[in-house]
């Protein structure tokens, strides 16, 4: 039988990515990222989607190349329709579109939310994979989005809870912002709390009902913190940056972590996944890997290259609808707002 090979794009944010999927076994994934935002400390939509068009093409052509795939030889494009920055999804699903048409193939469009659910199913042609099944539970996590995800198959998708404010993301790099951190602030928090004492400084948490999440108060807390004790002591924030993070990692993880334990215990699954760039972050690692010993839940933690905006989870979610002959009609447009459905 003729395999299916799949070109996935990805351009939602700040990361221009390409990969090529030959019957769900990844052969190449390949991202340009843009450091231009750094010095903004956050991305400016306008860059993101020159830079878009910078990359598009190098990064679509070195995926091949290292696939060792000819592009007569795809079976579909699958693009990133939403949710993203509108300038930079456009510049995404115009390719697309123009390659399919080229090649007269069909085109596949894809939610980044689901498909960074869906990254769990990226195989890597290796024999230890081990994949969760459905029904199961994906926190996802990343700059934009603080969600849980009720996975019942991969076009069955419910949103059953979501930050009403900032994401977790946003509240790691806004706190390390103010600290005098660089964008993105979550890593740099991560390897600064692993010498610092978690307990030292108490953060608000939010009470707030349901599996919904909220981040504003906390982050609202921490600047009033920093505030009051800059006054008594103009060095304090470089004198306890250690335990300033630690205890800000601290709050977020036990967040985050709640809610997923209040779901996990209601819809009583114990197939819990992690998903967006949040899921990098060590302590929250290190929580779930807890919570699967203490509740024996099955945790499942996908490669860092899968956790963060990669076109391999686009290409994978295409592959899907591929199969199912799912396929998306030329007069799509990209669209930027997130969904409770996917
Ligand atoms: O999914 P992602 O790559 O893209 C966007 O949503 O844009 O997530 C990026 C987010 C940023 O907020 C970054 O600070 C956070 O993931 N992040 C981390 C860690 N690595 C990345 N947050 C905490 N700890 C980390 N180790």
């Amino acid at each position: 039988m003729k395999p299916i090979i799949i070109l996935g794009i990805e351009s939602s944010c700040d990361d221009t990515s390409a990969s090529v999927l030959k019957d769900g076994v990844m052969l190449s994934n390949v991202t340009a990222n843009q450091t231009i935002h750094a010095s903004y400390g956050g991305v400016v939509p306008e860059l993101a989607s020159r830079a878009h068009q910078q990359n598009i093409i190098p990064v679509v052509h070195e995926a091949l190349k290292q696939a060792n795939v000819n592009k007569c030889d795809l079976s579909a494009v699958a693009f990133t329709r939403g949710p993203g920055l509108l300038g930079s999804l456009l510049v995404g699903a115009s390719f697309a579109k123009g390659m399919c048409h080229a090649l007269q193939i069909p085109l596949l469009d894809v939610n980044h939310l689901q498909a960074h659910v869906l990254a769990h199913f990226i195989s890597q042609g290796k024999e230890t994979e081990h994949m969760p099944t459905y029904p199961f539970l994906c926190l996802l996590v990343s700059g934009g989005n603080s969600q849980i995800v009720l996975a019942k198959g991969y076009d069955d998708m419910q949103v059953i809870g979501q930050t009403i404010d900032d994401a977790a993301g946003e509240a790691f790099d806004k706190c390390a912002k103010v600290m005098g951190l660089p964008y993105p602030g979550g890593p740099h928090i991560d390897r600064l709390a692993s010498q610092g004492n978690p307990k030292a400084f108490v953060l608000n948490k939010p009470q707030i009902p349901d599996f919904n999440y909220s981040f504003s108060g906390l982050k609202t807390s921490f600047l009033y913190l920093l505030r009051d004790k800059i006054l008594e002591n103009p060095s304090f924030v470089e004198e306890n940056m250690a335990d300033l993070c630690a205890s800000l990692q601290y709050t977020i993880i036990e967040i985050l972590m709640s809610k997923l334990r209040k779901a996990a215990k209601e819809l009583n699954i114990n197939q819990i996944a992690v998903a967006g760039g949040v899921s990098a972050n060590s302590a929250l690692r290190q929580a779930l890997h807890d919570h699967a010993q203490k509740f024996g839940w099955k945790v499942f933690i996908p490669p860092f290259e899968f956790t963060t905006d990669n076109a391999a989870m686009i290409a994978i979610t295409g592959y899907f609808k591929y199969q199912n002959h799912d396929f998306c009609s030329f007069d799509k447009v990209p669209f930027s707002r997130v969904t409770n459905k996917f």
